[in-house]
């Protein structure tokens, strides 16, 4: 017989435990809720209710694939970022909550008069998204060179019902002609070749190349602070996530290419998480 609810979860919270989950009591909730179609708040309310046999073995499928190190969010499908819930696919990166402070800098840097802003390697489109969903009244353009990536983030405008974006196919600024922009943000791949922290957890199962850039992780970032002056209105800010060693690094490359305020800030971990810098107006 199936078991109840509460039985199904402290059995899958001890799988995934020994096979070395960080959160295995969230992971257990969220794939039986899925399975089961309901919130997390079903499972407590009706923790003595026995699943149906079809439920049951649903959730044992993904409690293995868990098991096997398959993200969770690839698993339901989906992850929340921001205020959006975004479908995800191994085409690109699963949004991660540290990059929300990202969003949050780029709305401090939007002025009120502000009308355009890029999001370059934009992957499920979160960063564009969640800015598009704060400043209906700017027109946002995301790029990702990955097609299906691009596919996916349009599907993510399409359910969240944003009409203020649009995404495209580029190589960075390949596509973007003579556009320019109030803002640009990018959370580019920003990790070094062989760097062990690809063969953990979730990373593991996501594509190089959300990932990986150069031997040390900056080629990407080295390119874009070079490339996107052009790009930038006058005044216009650009906004890059990074690793919390590339820093300095990358104040050093924002202030050889001339901008100006460049800044890096933390995250809640006290970790340099972006660095910021402005279009210098005399040039
Ligand atoms: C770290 S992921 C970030 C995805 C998303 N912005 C986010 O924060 O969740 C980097 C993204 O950059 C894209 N990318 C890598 N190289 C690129 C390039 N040359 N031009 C455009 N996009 C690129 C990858 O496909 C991937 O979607």
């Amino acid at each position: 017989m199936s078991p109840t609810i509460a039985h199904a979860l402290a059995w899958a919270k001890s799988i995934l435990a020994s096979a070395g989950s960080d959160s295995p009591s969230t992971d257990a909730r969220l794939l039986l809720a899925h399975v089961l179609g309901k919130d997390q708040t079903y499972l407590y309310t009706w923790a003595d209710k026995i699943l149906s046999d079809r439920t049951y073995v649903d959730f044992q499928h993904l409690v293995n694939a868990r098991q096997q190190g398959e993200p969770v969010a690839y698993l339901l499908g989906y992850r929340d970022f921001w205020t959006l819930r975004l479908a995800v696919n191994p085409s690109t990166l699963i949004p991660r909550p540290e990059t929300e402070l990202l969003v949050e800098h780029a709305l401090g840097r939007l002025s009120e008069d502000a009308s355009s802003l890029c999001d370059l390697g934009t992957g499920t489109g979160a960063v564009a998204l969640a800015l598009a969903s704060e400043r209906p009244d700017i027109s946002v353009t995301g790029v990702d060179k990955v097609a299906g990536a691009v596919q996916l983030a349009r599907q993510n405008a399409i359910v969240n019902q944003l009409i203020n974006v649009q995404f495209l196919q580029s190589d960075w600024f390949g596509a973007l002609g003579n556009s320019q922009f109030n803002l640009i943000v990018s959370n580019p791949p920003y990790v070094e070749e062989g760097s062990p922290y690809l063969e953990e957890g979730d990373v593991r199962f996501e594509p190089r190349s959300a990932l990986i850039s150069g031997k040390d992780g900056l080629e990407d970032i080295r390119h874009i602070i070079g490339a996107a002056i052009p790009y930038l209105q006058a005044k216009g800010w650009l906004l890059l996530e990074h690793g919390y060693q590339q820093g300095k690094a990358i104040r050093g490359l924002f202030a050889h290419y001339g901008y100006t305020a460049v800044e890096t800030v933390q995250d809640y971990a006290g970790l340099d998480r972006v660095t910021m810098g402005q279009r210098n107006t005399c040039e």
